[in-house]
């Protein structure tokens, strides 16, 4: 396929100005750097394994001007992580010892839930004899750790609203413990790219397992009432929505915690964000979001992390259901058709419209 110029720091904006993006990089100014799209995913430590690129074959359009792509969220105003001293994490001798009930980072699972060992797990050891002892231990978390689908979700999560609970710097385990795939990153090469009837778009350059971690949802976290500013500052109010995540796993009316009381924090990707930002929706998606956890004393900045819920073939646009199944039926919405937008998702299961 012809690379076309967003592909290189040459097609970043016009020329003269990349131009001086080029002498200013070389001359080590960190504010003109920072200008260039090409510049800031060049700066991403995932950038030689899976890098991520820029085509437009379609039109003239180049990147909007005023996002940034960033490598992980942006605390906003009033919103801060947990003080050091409300830290915590496993103390697992060893890395295996995290696919376990006993790890305290599995801790918050519900055990009947989240237990799922499946044959396919086991499918490496040569008699049931010698499977026995790791069948004996309640396994707890979410991945595969034997077999052809190591490191991929279990099954049962595709489906269900269960939050991921990961071990992370705070744990006495390696960067290594099978617990650690979001922290551990993308590993796949995406390409942002024009779509003929959606604006950009994202798909793959490789080839994606059926559960394999894709990236995480990046963005500005806000408050609530930061979020409701932006959304009634939105020239088209509900097109700011669709940039806007609300991190509500964990918000509970009720809870000890006056940060999960509510109202939730919320996640805006329209200015700053990595590629998932460019993903389009899709009644019939190959992604799904879950919340993602690491320190416990962080739920209320859990992750959003893209898994995929089919096999994805290289080249394959990537999608992702926005309101995760949950929009209204189309039959109640007569009068206020003209006023939402048609979805082009192009799905037999579509539900004709965004909002
Ligand atoms: C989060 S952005 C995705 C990236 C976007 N296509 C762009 O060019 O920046 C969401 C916007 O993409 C477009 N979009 C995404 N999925 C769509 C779909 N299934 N049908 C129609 N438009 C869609 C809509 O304009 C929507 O407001
Ligand atoms: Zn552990
Ligand atoms: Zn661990
Ligand atoms: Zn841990
Ligand atoms: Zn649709």
């Amino acid at each position: 396929m012809a690379k076309t110029k967003q592909d290189t720091p040459e097609g970043c904006a016009s020329l003269d100005k990349d131009f001086r993006e080029l002498i200013s990089a070389k001359q080590g100014n960190e504010d003109e750097k920072e200008d260039c799209h090409w510049c800031q995913l060049r700066s991403f430590t995932t950038h030689k394994a899976a890098p991520i690129t820029v085509v437009n074959e379609i039109d003239g359009q180049t990147l909007p001007q005023n996002f940034r792509f960033i490598n992980g969220v942006v605390l906003g105003a009033g919103v801060s992580a947990a003080d050091l001293s409300f830290r915590s994490g496993c103390t697992c001798g060893q890395d295996e010892d995290c696919q376990y009930s006993g790890c305290l980072c599995l801790a918050d699972l519900d055990q009947d839930e989240a237990s799922d060992d499946s044959a396919d797990d086991y499918s490496e050891f040569d008699t049931a004899a010698a499977a026995a002892p790791l069948l004996a231990r309640k396994k707890a978390y979410a991945y595969h750790i034997h077999g052809s689908k190591a490191g991929l979700l279990r099954s049962k999560l595709y489906t269900s609203k269960l939050p991921l609970y990961e071990c992370h710097q705070g744990c006495a385990c390696s960067s290594d413990c099978p617990n650690r795939v979001v922290e551990r990153g993308r590993t796949v090469p995406l390409q942002i790219f024009r779509t003929q009837d959606r604006g950009w778009g994202v798909r793959t350059q490789e080839s994606i397992k059926k559960g394999q971690f894709v990236d995480r949802y990046l963005g500005e976290v806000i408050t609530s009432a930061e979020a409701d500013r932006r959304r009634a500052a939105s020239v088209v109010y509900r097109r700011k929505d669709v940039y806007l995540f609300a991190l509500d796993k964990f918000t509970d009316p009720r809870s000890l915690d006056g940060r999960l009381k509510g109202p939730p924090l919320e996640v805006d990707g329209e200015f700053m964000s990595g590629p998932t930002r460019f993903i389009n929706h899709s009644c019939d998606p190959n992604l799904r979001i879950f919340a993602r956890v690491g320190d416990h004393a962080d739920k209320h900045i859990h992750d959003l992390a893209l898994f995929a819920i089919k096999d994805i073939q290289k080249g394959e646009e990537l999608t992702f259901d926005y309101v995760d199944g949950a929009s209204g039926d189309s039959e109640d919405l007569d009068g206020k058709m003209e006023d939402m937008t048609k979805c082009l998702c192009g799905s037999s299961k579509c539900r004709r419209f965004l909002w």
